[in-house]
């Protein structure tokens, strides 16, 4: 290794996370109607002890809402045994918190480089050329910054999935590490033909994967299944905003039609096997300016728009709000693709509301109902969920594709004293009525952060990623941090000021009823280091030097119902990110075990199983993006370490060198 390189890599311990910077910087557009309940003089050590002193509950709790699971291939289905199910602890020699240029793993792992960016999907796809660089060219290629990834199991043998499809997100292109020759990140100078790039390179991939003869996942380039999604991609609305007049272009009168999709941060697979992809930070992608007085104007204010990060709108009517006021009420959607007909048409599925989506992971109820959890991500925004009005018919998937349609979306308020509830946005139910200016669901839905508004729901530390855990009825809330919360903002549930590394919060659903409107939460970790008194961390003593870490972002359940982490924001805490488990059950509640590391300037995306637990997906998302890197000078050329080509945002596959179960 470039010992001038270990220079670099001191420095960016020393410095701020530069996207997290850029976010802190641009975006100005959190609730400002902070909830009264979430102003309390209490310390966060009062709230912490609040909370432990519950731990009693949480044996008996979690017995009374034991679930298990039942075999569907990538589907969460709980179903009620009868006895008692828990999650176990994991076992793997513990790898360093460090600051590296390559990722690190355990002794005894492999780690396959499934895909990068630029890599063929078709029969017909060009050779990637970084200094050539073309829509025409991306269109056919793996697409820049890989976020969520979902898998679909296609085949299985001996107890060994050996085949599926790999869905992953592309969430924003950076120019400065993409393009040759551009030394600001947003620069105004773009042409029509690199923001075309640009949108060719969001949006999300379908592309089948398969393991050869050593085990090693890769891409089967010309699958009939492999796909691109883009921002350009046609797409229909569905479900009760469909159609509404604020969803009306001069371009779709009909308010049902609309291209494409894009800053598509997490999302979900759901039990019925289609992809999720999560619109989040919409707004970045939107110029122009309205009047105060007009119509949109206070609409967009609550969602940031317009965030003027890329350029778009110079070159396409439909991203200049002089010129299309309501186009951005098409986006801060959640996108249903059905990943197995790369013909058919991409769906926004209103009926989930319209926020910054961080994700849309779901589990099938023991009555049937499908149930979505939903972060929106913004400091001092909310966390939500969505219960199907219909019931899932196992082995039917057409009677399934409407679900996400009809059904009642809920936001949190998180109370001191352990109760959540779950509210519902209903229209023509207490404030969210035409004296508040609704005219209907629809319209509750597409300004659904001011419907939350006034239900009175809890401002959050950043809601990302939520996921429920089929095996023990819970779900847990990562919250990422939230530098702007104040003293007299903490509450039980964000019980630290300026909190620069977050939490996680599990959610006991009763009887491991997912549909329930009312729920208990208990704080199962305050981020951070345990061996700065002043840090606040809550990790379990257990925990090695390696363990804790700051700012979950991404997490996933493993066929054995453990919970594991990924983050975003390490580099403030002296580490690049990675991958960590971490104990929900017993003695072992709390505990952090470090699992995976990043190469610098990374955060993890994904992390995704495999249902037989043999292999976990990592999505290592802008490799190399430390203060000031560029095309020509990244943080880091992994994973090529070729001078001819920049980092590559690529998706990792973790598995042991046996082929047994990963953690086990
Ligand atoms: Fe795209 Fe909330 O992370
Ligand atoms: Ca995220
Ligand atoms: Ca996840
Ligand atoms: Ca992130």
């Amino acid at each position: 290794m470039d010992p001038s390189h270990g220079v670099d890599m001191l420095r960016t311990q020393h410095r701020l996370h530069r996207r997290w910077g850029l976010m802190t910087m641009i975006d100005q557009s959190e609730n400002q109607s902070v909830n009264p309940r979430a102003t309390s003089a209490k310390t966060f050590r009062d709230v912490l002890d609040l909370r432990l002193s519950r731990r009693g509950f949480l044996a008996t709790g979690a017995a009374a809402g034991a679930v298990g699971v039942t075999g569907c291939s990538d589907a969460s289905v709980a179903t009620p045994t009868g006895h008692a199910a828990s999650a176990g602890s994991v076992s793997f020699d513990e790898i360093t918190r460090d600051i590296t240029d390559t990722i690190a793993y355990p002794d005894g792992y492999t780690a396959d480089l499934v895909i990068r960016w630029g890599d063929a999907l078709f029969d017909d796809s060009p050779a990637f050329d970084p200094m050539t660089q073309s829509a025409a060219q991306q269109e056919r290629l793996f697409g820049y910054n890989n976020d969520y990834l979902g898998f679909v199991e296609l085949e299985r043998s001996g107890g060994r999935v050996t085949r599926g499809i790999l869905c992953a997100n592309h969430e924003y292109t950076n120019t400065v590490l993409m393009f040759p020759g551009i030394a600001e990140r947003f620069p105004e100078s773009m042409t029509a033909e690199l923001c075309e790039v640009e949108q060719a390179a969001h949006g999300g991939t379908i592309v089948e994967i398969a393991r050869g003869e050593d085990g090693g996942w890769t891409p089967v380039v010309g699958s009939p299944v492999n796909r691109r999604v883009t921002a350009r991609t046609p797409m229909e609305i569905t479900g009760p905003a469909a159609g509404h007049a604020r969803l009306q272009t001069g371009a779709d009168p009909s308010g049902r039609r609309v291209f494409g999709t894009f800053n598509n941060c997490a999302g979900g697979i759901t039990p019925w096997g289609t992809y999720l992809m999560a619109e989040e930070n919409f707004n970045g992608y939107f110029l122009g300016e309205l009047a105060e007085d007009h119509p949109e104007a206070a609409n967009h204010a609550r969602y940031g728009v317009p965030g003027g990060w890329y350029q778009w709108g110079r070159f396409e009517d439909r991203f200049n709000l002089n010129a299309e006021p309501r186009e951005p009420n098409r986006f801060g959607w959640v996108v249903e693709v059905d990943p197995m007909d790369p013909s058919s048409t991409p769906k926004k599925r209103t009926a989930l509301g319209r926020f910054k989506h961080e994700g849309a992971e779901s589990i099938v109820a023991p009555d049937g109902r499908v149930v979505l959890y939903m972060g929106d991500d913004q400091r001092f925004d909310y966390v939500y969920k969505f219960v199907t009005a219909g019931r899932y018919t196992p082995g039917d998937r057409a009677a399934n594709m409407n679900l996400l349609d009809e059904g009642t979306l809920y936001v949190a308020r998180f109370d001191a004293d352990g109760t959540v509830e779950w509210m519902p946005l209903t229209f023509g139910t207490g404030p969210l009525t035409e004296a508040n200016g609704f005219d209907s669901q629809g319209e509750v839905l597409i300004e659904a952060r001011r419907a939350a508004d006034l239900l009175g729901a809890t401002p959050m530390d950043r809601p990302e990623d939520v996921e429920p855990n089929p095996l023990t009825g819970r779900a847990y809330v990562m919250l990422t941090n939230n530098h702007r919360r104040t003293e007299d903002q903490v509450d039980a549930v964000n019980p630290r000021a300026n909190n620069g590394v977050g939490q996680i919060v599990e959610i006991i659903e009763p009887d491991g009823d997912f549909t329930s409107p009312t729920s208990r939460w208990e704080m199962l970790v305050l981020c951070g280091d345990p061996s700065d008194e002043t840090s606040g961390a809550t990790w379990n003593p257990s925990t090695s030097e390696h363990g804790w870490f700051g700012s979950p972002d991404n997490c996933a359940i493993d066929p054995e119902g453990r919970l594991w982490v990924a983050t975003d924001g390490n580099p403030r805490t002296g580490s690049n990110d990675g991958v960590w488990a971490v104990g929900t059950e017993g003695e072992d509640r709390g505990t952090g075990r470090a699992f995976f590391r990043a190469p610098v300037g990374a955060e993890v995306c994904g992390p995704r199983f495999v249902s037989d637990g043999r292999t976990l997906f990592a999505a290592v998302q802008h490799p190399g993006d430390t203060d000031g890197a560029t095309f020509e000078n990244p943080g880091t050329r992994w994973p090529d370490f070729n001078n001819a080509m920049p980092p590559r945002p690529s998706v990792v596959a973790l598995r042991r060198n046996d082929d047994g179960p990963v953690g086990s």
